[in-house]
């Protein structure tokens, strides 16, 4: 595995809602040596650990990368309190990411709230063959859908509440799609219960489908076995890392 670290100026920051924070930094080696689905282990100053968010976007030739995340407790606070001109510290990239299929004529990328960035950089793979159904729990939470218009064939929004879009799981729209179309591959990231519809529906129809899995991590390259989940072999089940074997995983490996 290849991966650096770098301390990366922070060269755009938004604010998409209350809680989610966008940022694009200049890393010009890690953007060199990352890909879609891939993700950071960014440092929190005054924390041992280091907090992993996915790599939301990657510019070769720029040199830079983006990152779009929810503040949940200290550490992710900490890391959106810093500003334009101010450095991230980096170590990234890291895990196995999505694989895009070559010659796919249609991949559907399908998130749920704050599972959505990493899909973003995995629909640009497809260079415009990507549909997109990106579920958040009403329209306020809803982040990225102006990005995903600009690179996928078609963009659909789903809301728990049904303040925008489809009202109700993305799992309504992906059964709707998988009914009427021919989709190749499916890559998949957001909760856990999202993540096992999901599969279950790509099974249904025979369709490959990679999932994202998040757990709580430590070091970030299976070194501390905190991040372990469940993998089915032929005889039984056996536990890899979320952070080293993932986070990415076929879906019919996973135990959910
Ligand atoms: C591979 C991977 C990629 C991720 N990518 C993103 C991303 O792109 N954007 C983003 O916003 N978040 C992402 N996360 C989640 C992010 O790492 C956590 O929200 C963050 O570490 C919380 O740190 P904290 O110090 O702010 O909160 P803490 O004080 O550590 O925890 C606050 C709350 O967040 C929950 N939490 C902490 N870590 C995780 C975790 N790993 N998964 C789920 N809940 C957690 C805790 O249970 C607690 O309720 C990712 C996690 C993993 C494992
Ligand atoms: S986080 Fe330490 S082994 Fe995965």
């Amino acid at each position: 595995m290849k991966y650096s670290v770098e301390l990366c100026k922070i060269t755009e920051r938004k604010q998409l809602n209350n809680t989610t924070f966008d940022y694009t930094v200049s890393a010009p080696k890690i953007s060199q040596i990352a890909a879609c689905g891939q993700f950071a282990n960014i440092l929190a100053e005054g924390k041992f650990l280091r907090r992993p968010i996915s790599i939301c976007e990657i510019d070769k030739q720029a040199g830079a990368l983006r990152f779009v995340f929810e503040v949940r407790g200290e550490g992710t606070k900490l890391i959106s309190q810093k500003l334009i001109g101010e450095y991230l510290d980096i170590f990234a990239p890291l895990g196995n990411g999505f694989t895009p299929l070559k010659n796919a004529e249609k991949a559907v990328v399908v998130g749920g709230g704050i599972g959505v960035p990493p899909l973003l950089q995995t629909a640009k793979e497809y260079g415009g063959k990507a549909v997109a159904i990106l579920g958040f729990a009403n329209s306020e939470r809803i982040i990225l859908k102006e990005d995903f218009e600009a690179v996928c064939e078609k963009t659909v929004v789903a809301t728990d509440d049904g303040s925008y879009g489809h009202h109700g799981f993305v799992t309504d729209p992906l059964s709707q799609l998988l009914a009427d179309e021919k989709v190749d591959i499916i890559h998949a990231c957001g909760p856990m219960p999202m993540l096992r519809n999901v599969s279950k529906i790509a099974a249904q129809y025979g369709v490959p489908c990679q999932v994202s899995l998040e757990e709580r991590m430590g070091c970030g390259m299976g070194a501390c076995l905190v991040c372990a989940c469940k993998i089915k072999t032929a005889d039984g089940t056996t536990y890899k890392h979320v952070c080293k074997d993932g986070p990415v995983f076929d879906s019919r490996e996973v135990e959910f």
